[in-house]
């Protein structure tokens, strides 16, 4: 069995949403991603964390299929991802937002869902254009639905405010509603808390709470170190695309190969009282440092 899996809680048996095996993606001379293996259980909030340019947003790239690996697989629930076309991607219960934010930025927050809606719906953008009686009503709950999931990130009062007059964090909010406008199993979330202020972090934080509450397991890449260790059930390290570690929060940071891609060569070894006890500690410290 995958040890990963072993590893969770002892008394139940979870169950396996995603499982990726030796994915590798080569970018010209440039190994962005190298044997790439992990597991993702029905209920984690699982952490990818790494410094810049270790191949993090690559993964989610490969997983939804606009790059395709050199090797390597990812079964999401009997689903080989990396045959998929990318449209396919959310059909099978995968969403994902960007580190970039990518909204139709004229567009109202409202339509901006009602657009992630549209992948899951009969009618499709064929129906949208020929408007018949059907499609209206089908289009008259895709906006109830799409009003209710900005009340459920907390911007329902800008729903028909044009997405770029909205400030960065709730743009961050609107992405996440329109990811979960297709109903996913797996939600990835690129750097959801970039660019965010310290409150609008915890109102994310307890937002992402919610999402695995209410049955949506979550793959999270961010930099704040806080938030990842106090939310994540399970990290995965990378560095130049390499997994450095993998494990709970609290192994995770205690290691010492994690330590030194933070701090720096050396930071490891010297000696308990100088070396942080978690990265959070050690980030502080780097920042302090510049
Ligand atoms: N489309 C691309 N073409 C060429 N190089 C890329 C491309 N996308 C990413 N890279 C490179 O791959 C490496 C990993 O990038 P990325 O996955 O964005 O890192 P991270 O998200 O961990 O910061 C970087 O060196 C980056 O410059
Ligand atoms: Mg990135």
């Amino acid at each position: 069995m995958n040890v990963s899996v072993m590893n969770r809680d002892p008394g139940s048996m979870p169950e396996l949403l995603l499982v990726v095996n030796k994915l590798s993606k080569r970018f010209g001379g440039l190994q962005a991603l190298s044997d790439v293996s992990f597991s993702i259980c029905k209920g984690d909030i699982y952490g990818l964390i790494g410094p810049n340019g270790a191949g993090k947003t690559t993964l989610f790239n490969v997983l939804t299929s606009l790059y395709q690996p050199e090797m390597g697989s990812a079964n999401f629930m009997g689903h080989q991802l990396t045959r998929l076309k990318p449209h396919e991607i959310a059909q099978v219960g995968l969403a994902r937002t960007f580190q970039n934010i990518r909204l139709f930025a004229n567009v109202s927050a409202i339509e901006n869902v009602m657009i992630g809606r549209h992948v899951r719906t009969k009618a499709g953008v064929l129906g949208a254009v020929l408007r018949n009686r059907a499609t209206l009503e089908e289009e008259r709950a895709i906006e109830a639905r799409a009003y209710e999931l900005l009340e459920y990130v907390g911007i329902a009062e800008r729903a028909n405010d044009i997405a770029r007059s909205l400030s960065y964090g709730d743009q961050r909010r609107l992405e996440i509603a329109r990811a979960l406008a297709t109903e996913p199993k797996l939600l990835a979330l690129d750097e959801p808390a970039a660019g965010m202020n310290p409150s609008e972090t915890v109102v994310l934080r307890k937002l992402i709470e919610k999402i695995r509450d209410d049955g949506v397991t979550v793959l999270l890449i961010e930099h704040d170190m806080k938030l990842v260790m106090g939310l994540c059930n399970r990290v995965l390290v990378l560095e130049y695309g390499r997994v450095l570690a993998e494990g709970k929060p609290s192994e995770v940071q205690r290691n010492p190969s994690v330590i030194e891609a933070y701090l720096g060569k050396g930071a490891a070894g010297q000696g308990a009282a100088a070396v942080p006890q978690t990265i959070a500690a050690a980030q502080e410290h780097k920042e302090e440092a510049q």
